[in-house]
């Protein structure tokens, strides 16, 4: 089994359109409840049934590694917003696991610690997007302005970095749309991460850990966890994984942190 202690980040990576053997995916099917099921019967491009396939196969191998749990009795919960957590009723005795999901087209990633929220966000980074008109709409006053003084060259970047940044701490509240999005501003000093919230969304920046990664294939990835002491780079595992045929380290950079 995985070992995972308090304060440690375990990030997954499965880049699940390498997969092409009909035989591995057939292998995925019988993990999903009937829910699963028709919930991926739903997606109408074989794209995205393949990627909802994919993604529950990931988050039921991962936990599996913590627990003695068999991936396909694995049980499943969704607050009132949508964010999955494992059924405590159903699974009463194993590890305090919290985790999180994002996909992007290329890659699934699955974030993983013991008790406290998490969420995470992967965004590949693609030079067609407006950054402007979209900060305009979603970031706050500082963030725009942050955004504004960059250099033209760096401003894409800095988008991504925001973005996964604010959307990692959406998804560790797990309050979907009900946090105004410009009510959290997020800076940096150097390579820290500053964090601060407007009336609109009361918390406490010190509750929180917010991690910045760049990847392969310009992938931004940020997590955001309610720890009150820092992560350190040390405590953060990075694993790409394609479940049931291999697990190996994958090459990241860290670029901020709280
Ligand atoms: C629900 C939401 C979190 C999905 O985000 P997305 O970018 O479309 O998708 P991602 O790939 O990052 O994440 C999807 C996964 O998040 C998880 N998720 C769903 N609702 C969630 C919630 N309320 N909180 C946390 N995680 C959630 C699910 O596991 C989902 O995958 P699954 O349905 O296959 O299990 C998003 O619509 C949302 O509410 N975001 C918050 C604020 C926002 O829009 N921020 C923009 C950045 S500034």
């Amino acid at each position: 089994m995985m070992p995972l202690h308090p304060g440690q980040v375990h990030i997954w990576l499965f880049p699940f359109t390498q997969v092409d053997d009909a035989g591995l995916l057939a292998r995925y099917e019988p993990l999903l409840s009937p829910l699963e099921r028709a919930c991926q019967q739903r997606y109408y491009f074989e794209k995205d049934r393949r990627r909802y396939l994919c993604t529950r196969a990931l988050e039921r191998f991962v936990l599996s590694e913590y627990t003695h749990v068999p991936p396909m009795q694995w049980k499943f919960e969704r607050n009132a917003y949508g964010k999955p957590e494992i059924s405590r009723s159903h699974h009463p005795g194993i590890p305090p696991l919290r985790f999180n999901l994002s996909h992007t087209d290329r890659f699934i990633a699955c974030a993983v610690t013991l008790e406290n929220d998490i969420g995470v966000d992967i965004e590949q980074m693609n030079g067609q997007i407006d950054v402007m008109g979209i900060g305009s709409h979603y970031f706050s006053s500082q963030e725009k302005n942050d955004l504004e003084a960059c250099a033209p060259l760096t401003r894409q970047e800095n988008f991504f970095e925001l973005w996964t940044l604010k959307e990692a701490y959406m998804k560790a509240r797990g309050l979907g749309l009900q946090i105004p999005l410009d009510a959290v501003t997020i800076s940096h000093n150097g390579n820290q991460l500053l964090l601060s919230f407007s009336p609109a969304c009361p918390d406490a920046p010190e509750r929180w850990q917010l991690h910045h990664y760049r990847l392969k294939h310009s992938c931004a990835l940020s997590f955001a966890v309610a720890a009150s002491k820092s992560i350190k780079p040390q405590q953060v595992l990075m694993t790409k994984c394609i479940p049931f045929l291999s697990i190996a380290p994958v090459q990241h950079l860290l670029l901020y942190r709280t």
